[in-house]
């Protein structure tokens, strides 16, 4: 008597196998096959909600074996198989269907939601089973994903029924919703042309940018609004996002169809923005994958936490190492940070200028390669009130910017051919050279601004890469003069902090 399930590693994972063996001898019941404490703990669950449905574990040698055996598992939705497999030998009926179940039972035989679900599905949906048995309430979730039945149960009753040759009821499925709708639109900010403008480059070329600027100029405003300017999701971004929330145990009944908008707070530990911990979970940064991750009071984040997001910003995933073993999770992000400036400390005078000593212990915890990888730096002052009392003057921007970055992400799509969702600020070296050639009349002047603003190599890569993502905007295939000066503009303000 054989039935499945399942265990996670981010937001994939492996089929196993759960058997039991009933044998004279000694009474003893164990779990073998490298399980983790959460399923060695729910042994004792297990004795219990049997014992309380009517089927105590009788006086034998009970093994469950887990394979395959030399991977490690953890989860507790390991009981509701173990119970399973248990019961078809106590009731002799052996499961008619390859199904995978995953759930936690309680002690009186209720079935509770798990994370993970969506992934489960998959899985069983990958190994050609005939269904997945899941808790009532992850069942929705799941049962968006086609070409495998899901079954919801609520109780171990219910397990119990279909041994004994109850049929099982499938979930309705449901249609994807795909069609974003969002409740914002950048109308309604007013003003503040220069940060529309560098917003629609950076999610037209997925550059990162920062706001710098005084309390109440509208920084959190305009970050609240960038998702509705970004192309909406296709349907494989769809199940990918929603995988990553239902491992973090996130879906609420729905594929989620609108870009992540992830805003931390800054008192939040390493772990919980990268990820990571005892069972890895995805931290901030994979749950704003796809979407953005508003990282407001940029400076006041945790050291640890601003280096930790070096990698992904490159890779757009993060690997979580642990002891023998390792997890990744996507983190294909846009990082949006918004500050105040060093001023701002110090009552926000228009007379007060920070000295470059009160700069550099203001801005200390942004180290080089952090501040290298955000390519647009805008200053964002406040705007006068009678422009925000003249507002509705742009109904549906939203709608206009999200069309013009459409088509500069289409040239991208063609330039990048087959290599996934890369957008210009991912170019390597070698891409750069091809796609994005300096003009004769561009040379000087970069060599000139260039020494004036300090640029490392680095730099006037970052520089080639936002020009490229500004000309596609345009729709013009040769990088010019104009598009290198606006360019190398966002730059600027990397001055600040130096
Ligand atoms: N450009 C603007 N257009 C419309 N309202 C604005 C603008 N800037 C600021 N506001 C108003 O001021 C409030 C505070 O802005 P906020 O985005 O929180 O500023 P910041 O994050 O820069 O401190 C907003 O909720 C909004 O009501
Ligand atoms: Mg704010």
């Amino acid at each position: 008597m054989k039935v499945y399930t399942a265990s996670l590693l981010g937001i994939d994972g492996f089929l196993v196998e759960v058997e039991a063996d009933l044998s004279r001898g000694l009474p003893d019941f164990r779990i073998i096959g490298l399980a983790d404490t959460t399923i060695k703990e729910s042994s004792e669950r297990i004795r219990a909600a049997l014992k309380n449905l009517g089927y105590p574990l009788p006086a034998r040698r009970i093994t469950v074996s887990l394979s395959p055996a030399d991977l490690r598992k953890e989860g507790a939705w390991f009981d509701l198989p173990i119970i399973t497999v248990l019961l078809s030998h106590f009731l002799s009926r052996p499961m008619e269907k390859r199904l995978l179940l995953a759930g936690e039972v309680s002690l009186y035989g209720e079935v509770k939601p798990i994370r993970g679900a969506l992934p489960m599905a998959e899985i069983a949906r990958r190994e050609g089973l005939d269904g997945v048995v899941l808790p009532r309430g992850n069942a929705e979730e799941a049962s968006l994903l086609q070409g495998v039945p899901v079954y919801a149960v609520d109780n171990v009753q219910e397990i119990i029924a279909y041994l004994q040759g109850e049929a099982l009821a499938p979930v309705q499925r449901r249609e994807m919703e795909t069609k974003p709708d969002y409740e914002l639109d950048m109308g309604e900010v007013a003003g503040q042309r220069v940060a529309k403008r560098a917003v629609e480059i950076a999610v037209a070329g997925g550059h990162n940018m920062a706001m710098v600027g005084p309390p109440g100029a509208g920084k959190t405003m305009i970050a609240q609004r960038i998702p509705t300017v970004f192309p909406p999701m296709e349907r494989r971004e769809i199940e990918e996002v929603t995988k990553i929330y239902s491992v973090a145990g996130l879906v609420k009944n729905s594929y989620i169809t609108l870009r992540p908008f992830r805003s931390p707070h800054h008192s939040i530990s390493p772990v919980g923005l990268i990820g990571g911990g005892r069972y890895p979970r995805p931290g901030e940064i994979s749950l704003a994958h796809r979407g953005v991750l508003f990282m407001d009071e940029f400076t006041e984040f945790q050291k640890q936490a601003l280096e930790g997001l070096r990698q992904p910003l490159e890779e757009g995933r993060v690997v979580v190492t642990r002891a023998g073993y390792s997890v990744e999770f996507p983190s294909d992000f846009m990082l949006v940070a918004a500050m105040n400036r060093c001023e701002d400390r110090y009552g926000g005078l228009e007379v007060y200028e920070c000295s470059p000593a009160e700069r550099k212990r203001y801005y200390s915890k942004l180290s080089r390669p952090l501040v290298d990888r955000i390519d647009l730096w805008i200053e964002v002052p406040r705007v006068e009130i009678g422009d925000i009392l003249r507002k509705g003057d742009f109904p549906r921007e939203s709608e206009f910017m999200r069309e013009r970055i459409i088509k500069a992400r289409e040239i991208q799509k063609r330039r990048f051919q087959g290599r996934g969702y890369l957008t210009n600020s991912r170019m390597g070296s070698k891409d750069i050279k091809k796609f994005c050639p300096i003009p004769p009349e561009g040379e000087d002047f970069l060599k000139t601004a260039g020494e004036k603003l300090g640029f490392s190599a680095r730099s006037i890569a970052r520089v080639l890469k936002l020009a490229r993502t500004i000309a596609d905007l345009e729709g013009q295939e040769k990088i010019k003069l104009t598009h290198l000066m606006e360019a190398v503009n966002y730059r600027r303000v990397e001055r600040i902090i130096w």
